[in-house]
């Protein structure tokens, strides 16, 4: 009994360290520099001062300060600390790149100028993240009712949660999503794609969002239903036909008037040409008609060009 509290005691404890460093993780941005901080003024005390930071329990970093002001540093990955470290308590190091595969490693830093280094002055632990790609949302022709739409993103690291909404607030049904998270075997970043295969009407707005946890980033791409464009369409078709169709009637009854008012002119001008026959001796008026005549001859090409 007693050993099992302590069993779970032990557990406990085990977890809550576990929690405590998974809180401390510093992120790194893959491609960018990332400085694991590590500040103990303590070590101002000693005169000749050497450390070690390890990664998991590899040397990656090794620096010697002499009490002569002499300082060694060597390092693999050109990894950085400050030079004044002793001075400042600042022993933070500087990695240049953070790399994925760095994701979840542990970093210490122990002093070995000191008889006892079993125990590490800083532990902090590093978590990697790297932005994906704005995800390309592709409707794919329908099988049968079932529509099938594609969502692909790239380059981002770790693997993300995708999620889909039919109409921004829908999920979509059990069974119609298939994601594949492809880890790209040079880079370790991540290829995702996702395959929403349901019956969706085509008027639904379908959206894909990928989450990227560490970052806290979500990226989403939205497919709009297809109703709009072949509705505008149609109507500008409808519109098309309508102002053609008033096009021919304006033209015809524009041309039908003038050959008309050609016709009422001919007519009135024999009659005119009788009358004065019958009763010469009135210029003046006879003039009118003429004028109108050539008015309308001239009227009637510029109508019909229209
Ligand atoms: C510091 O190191 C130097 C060289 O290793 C040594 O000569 C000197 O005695 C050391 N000083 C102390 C205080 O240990
Ligand atoms: C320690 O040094 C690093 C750079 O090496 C710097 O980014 C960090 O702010 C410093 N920390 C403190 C507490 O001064
Ligand atoms: C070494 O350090 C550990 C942890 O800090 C401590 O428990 C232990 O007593 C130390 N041993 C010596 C010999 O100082
Ligand atoms: C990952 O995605 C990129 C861009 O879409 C593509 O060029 C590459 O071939 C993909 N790689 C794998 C392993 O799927
Ligand atoms: C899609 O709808 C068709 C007919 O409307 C039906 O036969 C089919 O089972 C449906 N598929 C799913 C996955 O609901
Ligand atoms: C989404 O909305 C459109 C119209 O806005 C509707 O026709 C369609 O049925 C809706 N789809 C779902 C799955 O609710």
């Amino acid at each position: 009994m007693a050993v099992d509290l302590w069993r779970t005691g032990l557990l406990l404890s085990f977890l809550t360290l576990c929690a405590c460093l998974e809180e401390e993780c510093v992120l790194g941005i893959v491609g960018r520099s990332v400085s694991l901080p590590c500040v103990y003024s303590e070590l101002l005390t000693f005169v000749n001062i050497s450390i070690e930071w390890r990664r998991g329990s590899e040397v990656v970093l090794k620096s010697k300060w002499r009490e002569d002001g002499n300082v060694e540093i060597c390092s693999t990955n050109s990894l950085i600390i400050s030079a004044d470290a002793p001075l400042t308590g600042n022993f933070s190091l500087k990695l240049p790149t953070v790399d994925p595969k760095e994701d979840k490693t542990y970093y210490s830093l122990f002093v070995t100028s000191q008889g006892n280094h079993s125990a590490p002055l800083c532990t902090v632990c590093l978590k990697t993240a790297a932005s994906f790609s704005s995800p390309l949302l592709l409707r794919e022709e329908a099988q049968g009712d079932e529509t099938v739409f594609l969502c692909h993103s790239s380059g981002g690291f770790p693997a993300p949660a995708v999620y889909w909404f039919i109409n921004d607030t829908h999920e979509p049904p059990e069974g119609s999503v298939k994601t594949q998270a492809s880890s790209l075997p040079h880079s370790r970043l991540y290829n995702v794609t996702s395959h929403l295969t349901a019956n969706i009407s085509k008027e639904s707005r379908v959206s894909c969002i990928i989450e990227n946890m560490y970052m806290k980033e979500t990226l989403s791409s939205t497919s709009y239903g297809v109703r709009g464009s072949p509705v505008v369409r149609r109507a500008s078709e409808a519109m098309w036909m309508f102002s053609t169709a008033l096009c021919v009637v304006v033209g015809v009854m524009v041309v039908a008037g003038v050959f008309y008012q050609i016709h009422l002119d001919r007519v009135s001008k024999k009659k005119k040409k009788q009358y004065q026959h019958s009763r010469p001796g009135r210029g003046h008026r006879r003039r009118e008609p003429d004028t109108e005549e050539t008015e309308a001859m001239k009227l009637g090409p510029k109508e019909t060009d229209v």
